[in-house]
């Protein structure tokens, strides 16, 4: 994907996507592309229950839009659709993420959907400088 990594590498690519899509299936993590029609637009990967064992958290570990379909409300929606699933199965009572420091579009895009800066700066496993996120679910 043509786009700068919110990470520890400069540039996302196809070698990396291969890699999270199978780290991902390890971890019983969903990875989705989004789509516009036909055209992927971008993809979304999260831990609906159970993350770390902990059968009230969820996680979203990666959301990213290409570049010319950002800023029009995907992103967002997105987001709604995921809290709706992780909702519907009534067991979650919260949403965390990590935020790479160096994103300030990301930290309003996350804020402005309910998200807090709860911990952080702090060393990923994947070895980015990341904040922590969290959003409490209303159920
Ligand atoms: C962050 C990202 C997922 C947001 O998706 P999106 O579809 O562009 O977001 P939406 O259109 O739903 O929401 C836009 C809101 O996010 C924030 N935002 C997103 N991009 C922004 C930018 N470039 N400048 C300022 N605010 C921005 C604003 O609060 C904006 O609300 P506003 O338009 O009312 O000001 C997308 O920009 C992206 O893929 N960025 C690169 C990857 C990334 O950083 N992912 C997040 C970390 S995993």
């Amino acid at each position: 994907m043509d786009s700068p990594a919110p990470g520890p590498a400069a540039e996302a690519s196809i070698d990396m996507a291969v890699a999270d899509i199978e780290e991902a299936k390890a971890e019983s993590r969903i990875y989705c592309g989004i789509f516009h029609g036909k055209k992927m637009i971008g993809v979304v990967s999260y831990v609906p229950s159970r993350f770390e064992f902990r059968p009230v958290d969820a996680f979203i570990l990666l959301l990213m839009i290409i570049p010319p379909y950002r800023r029009k409300g995907i992103g967002g929606e997105v987001i709604g659709h995921i809290e709706k699933e992780i909702c519907a199965k009534g067991r979650v009572k919260a949403i965390i993420g990590t935020l790479h420091v160096n994103n300030p579009d990301a930290i309003r895009f996350w804020q402005k959907h309910g998200y807090k800066v709860v911990g952080g700066p702090e060393v990923s496993p994947g070895k980015s400088t990341v904040y922590r996120l969290r959003k409490e679910i209303q159920q």
